[in-house]
């Protein structure tokens, strides 16, 4: 018994010719659709939640270097990605690519890690959700009120839409869970990411960041850019968390935290069996999408804090920023808050449905590999979809969203998925030494120098995001591990004979 074997690749085109329906992927996706794959999956709370966090925790105006660092990190991993989908003809995750080539016990870390992408990501939009939906309420002066909106580890400052709630704590988010559920339940009847649906959100995803950048340009004020990168010291913020603040360190635990807003772009590279011409139009599908989107988001972030100042952004505007930014300082353009309120509430669903459907996928052949309980992959008799997997998600899930804030399910998210990109690094480097002759549709540039730097950026950001980070995704970790080696090593299909 090895935790180091292998599924074949033989067995896994074959397991997939066999059964749901992927076989005949057309190659019909030109650059131009991937490119626009990438943006539907990537502009989302990320930009419109977390920038304003990381301003005020981590870099003030600088967090548009943290943009470029990031972006800089998805580059590397991105163009490793696109060599590892190529190279397994199947639509798959980083999961299946790890098991067929670096084993067992890596993709489970690997596979475990993608809960916190997934299922933890999905909390956090679920949270930012829950903070546009009352900006929207705000329009019918009411919201739901902080204790029902909040984690029970956040306490109300008595700020802005909350003004004569001051020193309640949170008790539940509400709204959170609310969205969590009812996307749950469309993902439990099967609904199908329709390409019609999402390109209507992306358009207005798009044009609500065009928009504010166009119209929010000249109500900069100079001052609020000064200094550009504040000095090295340390923040406590509202709730009592310490964060390294300005200088490098800034910088770095900025990039961090916005590195949020680019996860999701790796689903371009897993639809790379339907690229008409994966190795030209692969690294311009990838490199493409984030290159706009770098552009996009580091344009936003120095309006956004141009508009408004640090200390908006630390205590009135830290919640639903884009709208309070708007509201507070943008005179005659209150229709574009509730214009924006509206396309971001719309926007995040979408992602929260992408992230859920995500996790069931990543899970449903993880049970089929034996790695989790069979439970996992029971389909709905007339549904046909993973129900029951649905239903466990939406208790882990939910959870998450009801009662941890934001900031710490965001920061989750970003370092589990920064680790799963190092882990995809290494492996493609690892298997041009080992295992050269295996054909690729797509080949990383300039081996082993991008995935050393992919692993560089990615690790200089998971530095940034500090130690009670590492110990959350080291606690993570453990727990996998301890599932693994008194569950899944025994359970696995390749134990039992499997291919
Ligand atoms: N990139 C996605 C977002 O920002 C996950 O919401």
């Amino acid at each position: 018994m090895s935790i180091h074997r292998k599924k074949s690749l033989a067995y896994l085109t074959a397991e997939v010719f066999e059964g749901e329906g992927e076989q005949g992927l057309k190659r019909t996706l030109g650059a131009g659709n991937l490119i626009a794959l990438g943006i539907g999956a990537i502009i989302g709370a990320g930009l419109f939640v977390r920038t304003a966090a990381a301003a005020a925790n981590n870099a003030g105006p600088s967090v548009t270097i943290g943009f470029i660092v990031a972006a800089i990190g998805c580059a590397f991993a991105g163009l490793c990605y696109a060599e590892f989908a190529s190279m397994i003809p199947i639509a798959g995750s980083a999961y299946t690519y790890s098991y067929a080539t670096m084993g067992e016990f890596i993709a489970w870390i690997i596979g475990w890690d993608l809960v916190l992408e997934y299922a933890v990501g999905a909390a956090t939009v679920g949270i930012a959700w829950s903070e546009y939906l009352n900006k929207l309420l705000e329009i019918f002066h009411t919201h739901i009120p902080y204790r029902w909106s909040h984690s029970p580890f956040e306490i109300c400052d008595g700020k802005g839409l909350f003004a004569s709630e001051a020193g309640i704590h949170g008790l539940i988010n509400l709204p959170a869970l609310f969205i969590i559920f009812m996307i749950t339940l469309l993902l439990i009847r099967g609904i199908k990411e329709s390409a019609y649906f999402n390109g209507i959100i992306v358009i207005s995803k798009v044009a609500i960041v065009i928009l504010f950048i166009v119209l929010g340009w000249s109500f900069m004020n100079p001052a609020n850019h000064i200094p550009y990168v504040p000095a090295a010291s340390n923040y406590v913020d509202g709730q009592g968390v310490s964060h390294h603040f300005g200088g490098i360190m800034g910088i770095l635990g900025a990039a961090g935290v916005v590195f949020f807003a680019f996860i999701g772009f790796d689903a371009v590279s897993t639809a790379a069996q339907e690229a008409k011409n994966p190795k030209k139009h692969m690294p311009i599908g990838i490199l493409g999408s984030l290159a706009i989107c770098t552009v996009l988001y580091i344009l936003f972030a120095h309006v956004l804090t141009g508009i408004g100042s640090l200390n908006d952004f630390r205590t009135t505007g830290k919640e639903a920023s884009v709208a309070y930014a708007i509201k507070t300082y943008m005179a005659g353009y209150g229709w574009l808050a509730d214009l924006v309120t509206v396309a971001i509430l719309a926007g995040f669903s979408s992602v929260i449905l992408v992230m859920l459907m995500g996790q069931s996928r990543v899970f449903y052949t993880m049970s089929k590999d034996g790695l989790v309980p069979k439970i996992f992959s029971d389909v709905h008799p007339k549904f046909k979809t993973p129900y029951k997997s649905n239903w466990i998600f939406l208790v882990l899930v939910g959870g998450f969203a009801a009662f941890v804030p934001g900031d710490i399910v965001g920061d989750m998210t970003s370092i589990g998925t920064l680790f799963a990109f190092i882990l995809v690094c290494a492996g493609v480097w690892i298997m041009r030494v080992k295992n050269p002759e295996i054909p690729r549709q797509f080949k990383t540039p300039l081996v082993p120098l991008v995935p050393i730097l992919g692993i560089i950026v990615c690790g200089a950001m998971i530095f940034g995001l500090g130690w009670t980070n590492w110990a959350r995704l080291l606690g993570w970790l453990v727990i996998g591990l301890i599932i693994y080696f008194t569950y899944s090593v025994k359970n696995s299909t390749l134990n039992k004979g499997g291919k």
